[in-house]
């Protein structure tokens, strides 16, 4: 079947590649990624998450790219197609897309408050960079935080929602515009971390492979962290391969998407872990790393109200191109599988997005970042609190991507899903033999243990 003429298609391979890498790349890159590498062992805990990601990210995508080019659907039309008894396995995955935007986009609104933080106002972030995230964005001194919870992240949110209002052609021009100026934001910013001195200890803490530090968690942690930073799981990568040509190479366009997004993580871990030694500030986890854990570094470096005001630019680019992709996923299917007109769509989703949004920065402030109650704070909606992001981490996530490599493995076939790999025998892929039996056995199988052990243990760091 070729492309429906009321549907969007990718203007060019390149503007595919760096729309799909710039949804791979994004919080996930640069907030998550270096705080995990530094808790789960630095080298050993690396050269784990690329075992992971060469084998089952790799894989994962492939599966997810070639159904989503084969049917030229959203995620709910393209497994319904394919198979109707599996179309609710694209649904699991917009409720989960759901699910993640609410905080998502409260967290690119914080990006975008710290941003003008850094040009108008930085003394004030520096006299003490924990309160004023605690108090100005979760508002936990009690005052209602207004900047935080509700005026950026509706700037954050309604840029996003104005971006995929122009459908793949506002993705594609706005991935290939920010694409290429975060890769050099983020190259420059590693070099300027990795000169300072004392950041040779963080280097070689980075380096160093000590196995000993590898357990059970620090496994589980490298594989919910690779789904969620190449954006597996929930269709997204479906939806955006089924705005591509049948002319295009799925199989290279695995390997560049997977290989740029591996590549931003190491980059982000080689800028951040060097600037933390060097500057001898103990990390902390969570919502705060990338917000009051970094002031301190910036406070300590030269020029550092400009190198975090860039940092922050760059975590803005990579959240927003990462947000449309979720947001997409959710409104093709709106629009393909019930009908409603795009525009209507999009602020519907919005608003309710933006409701749970609100609440979840709200709820945020009755608990430090690791999940303490404070005391004295104002408004409570408990049941929030990392809830939403323990959900979609450790169980939507890699349900989604287990119900699609049992999916492509066992239903649809991976004889199928080769043909559309490689375009019915046009491209090569000689590890295809190799990419059936993972699809069909190491992936379920390993997913199938997250899950478990995800719900068995409960995991220090999420
Ligand atoms: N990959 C993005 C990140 O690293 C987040 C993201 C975008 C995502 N689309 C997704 C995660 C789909 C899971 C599924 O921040």
């Amino acid at each position: 079947m070729s492309t429906t003429e009321n549907r969007g298609q990718f203007g060019s391979k390149l503007g595919f590649i760096l729309s799909a890498a710039g949804s791979a790349v994004g919080l996930g890159n640069i907030w998550k990624f270096p705080g995990k590498a530094y808790f789960c062992g630095g080298g050993a805990f690396l050269i784990v998450y690329l075992i992971i990601v060469a084998l089952i990210g790799t894989t994962v995508m492939m599966a997810e790219f070639t159904v989503g080019r084969k049917t030229h659907k959203n995620a709910v039309g393209a497994m319904r197609e394919l198979n109707s008894k599996w179309s609710w396995v694209g649904g699991l995955g917009v409720l989960t897309g759901f699910i993640i935007l609410c905080y998502y986009c409260q967290v690119g609104g914080w990006a975008i408050k710290y941003i003008v933080a850094y040009i108008t106002d930085v003394q004030t972030v520096w006299a003490d960079p924990t309160a004023y995230f605690l108090n100005n964005l979760l508002g936990a001194d009690g005052t209602f935080p207004v900047q935080g919870a509700v005026i950026y992240p509706f700037i954050f949110l309604a840029l996003t929602a104005y971006i995929i209002s122009h459908g793949t052609a506002g993705i594609e021009k706005m991935s290939t515009i920010l694409m290429p100026v975060l890769f050099i934001m983020l190259i420059g910013l590693m070099i300027r971390a990795c000169t300072l001195p004392g950041a040779d200890e963080g280097l070689a803490y980075m380096l160093h492979v000590d196995f000993s530090t590898i357990n059970g968690v620090a496994i589980l942690t490298a594989l919910g962290q690779a789904f969620f930073s190449l954006s597996l799981g929930m269709g997204v990568m479906m939806t955006y391969a089924s705005y591509l040509s049948n002319e295009d190479n799925l199989v290279s366009n695995t390997a560049i998407v997977c290989t740029l997004d591996t590549m931003v993580a190491l980059f982000a871990g080689f800028m951040i872990i060097p600037a933390v030694f060097a500057t001898g500030i103990a990390p902390g986890m969570g919502g705060g790393f990338g917000f009051a854990t970094l002031a301190g570094v910036f406070m300590a470096i030269p020029g550092g109200q400009f190198v975090g005001m860039l940092f922050y630019f760059l975590l803005f680019f990579a959240a927003i191109t990462s947000s449309t992709s979720i947001l997409e996923g959710t409104i093709a299917f709106l629009v393909e599988e019930k009908g409603v007109a795009r525009k209507k769509a999009l602020v519907v989703t919005s608003v309710i997005i933006f409701i749970v949004g609100v609440l979840y920065t709200l709820s945020q402030a009755h608990m430090n970042l690791k999940g303490i109650w404070l005391s004295g704070s104002g408004v409570t909606f408990p049941i929030f609190g990392d809830f939403l992001e323990y959900l979609t981490d450790r169980l939507l996530l890699p349900a989604g991507a287990f119900f699609t490599t049992l999916f492509v493995g066992w239903v649809w076939g991976t004889e199928n899903s080769i043909q559309e790999a490689t375009s019915n025998g046009k491209f090569k892929f000689s590890l295809a033999p190799i990419y059936k039996v993972i699809v069909k056995f190491l992936d379920p199988i390993a997913i199938g243990a997250i899950i478990v052990a995800g719900m068995v243990f409960d995991m220090a760091i999420s």
